[in-house]
């Protein structure tokens, strides 16, 4: 039976790195060696500093799949949906490579990225970097809880990842989409906590859910709490994380799921809005700056990488 990448699923950590990577020409015979054994490396250092949790994923730009593993194609892999309308954007770039490290020690994070761009580093350029960290009790820096509506449980690895019905050959991988947020906190902290609770329909401090009847259609949740023609909730597993210094600051957004089709609907339900024109009031406070599609292969099929 296939498994999965442990970093998929994993539980929140205080601290993640995630690395962004482009193949150079000609290397993608060392490439596909290297990339099998990086979870040996994940695992000598989970390992090694057992305390840090240490969790980490490795996934292929949707564009530079046929190149590493022409034997076949996840059935649902394509492009990230690039979307601009009036000056609600998600613009869409091509990534070769995602590394995900994510844990509760940043030295371990930092040791582990290290050793990552070392295995890596005659095949690949590094194209962006971002240290991503917990905020207070898993809020965004805008001050509100993230992830409260995540699947929990085993529930998770129902959404996040791809059964043997759904594409046997793929099983255990995961589609992931990624979009680096940059907030404005400036103007949104100049509104009053109530304005910002009406963004999200959540209270700020207790985090508690507005009532059906005072979400406004704008609101972030009204916005991605989308059902299907069966009535079922759509679902994703939401991995984001903070980031910033004293010059910019927002939130590293990841999403797993076993069907890229809840992402796109999302988030073309948050820029375009309804059938009213109500978009996502959320976008008038932080901006997608990147975007990218990948797939999270099984750890059967990164060791097949290598054969
Ligand atoms: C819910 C923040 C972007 C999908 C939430 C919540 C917050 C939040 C605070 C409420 C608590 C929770 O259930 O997690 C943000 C921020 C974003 C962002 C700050 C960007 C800067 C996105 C995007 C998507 C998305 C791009 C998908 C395309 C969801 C979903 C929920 C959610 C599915 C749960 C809704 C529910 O069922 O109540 N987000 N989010 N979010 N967000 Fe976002």
């Amino acid at each position: 039976m296939a498994r999965e990448q442990f970093g998929v699923c994993a539980e929140p950590s205080l601290h993640g790195y995630y690395l962004l990577f482009n193949a150079l020409d000609d290397k993608n015979l060392f490439l596909r060696k290297a990339l099998s054994r990086l979870p040996a490396l994940f695992d000598k250092y989970a390992d090694r500093f057992s305390e840090a949790n240490l969790a980490g994923v490795i996934a292929i730009g949707t564009n530079f799949w046929d190149e590493l593993y022409p034997q076949g194609r996840p059935k649902h892999l394509r492009q990230f949906p690039e979307m601009a309308i009036e000056d609600r954007t998600a613009p869409a770039n091509n990534y070769d490579l995602y590394v995900e490290i994510r844990g509760d020690r940043a030295d371990v994070n930092h040791i582990v990225a290290t050793k990552v761009c070392q295995l890596l580093s005659d095949s690949v350029e590094l194209v962006e970097q971002v240290r991503a960290f917990r905020f207070l009790d898993g809020r965004d820096l805008s001050g509100f809880v993230d992830g409260t509506e995540n699947p929990q449980g085993h529930h998770r690895r129902r959404v996040a990842l791809i059964n043997d019905e759904q594409d046997p050959e793929f099983a255990a991988g995961s589609y992931l989409h990624i979009q680096r947020y940059r907030h404005n906190l400036n103007l949104w902290n100049s509104l009053e906590v109530k304005e910002q609770e009406d963004v999200f329909s959540r209270t700020k401090v207790n985090n508690d859910e507005y009532s059906e009847e005072n979400k406004a259609p704008t609101s972030h949740i009204k916005r991605v709490n989308l059902k299907d023609s069966e009535g079922n909730s759509l679902e994703i597993l939401r991995q984001s994380m903070p980031y910033g210094d004293m010059k910019l600051q927002g939130l590293f957004f990841v999403s797993y799921c076993h069907t890229p089709e809840p992402f796109e609907l999302m988030l073309k339900s948050m820029i375009s809005g309804d059938a009213h024109g109500h978009s996502d009031h959320l976008l008038k406070y932080t901006q997608a700056e990147t975007g990218a599609a990948f797939f999270v292969p099984s750890l059967n099929i990164l060791a097949q990488l290598g054969e």
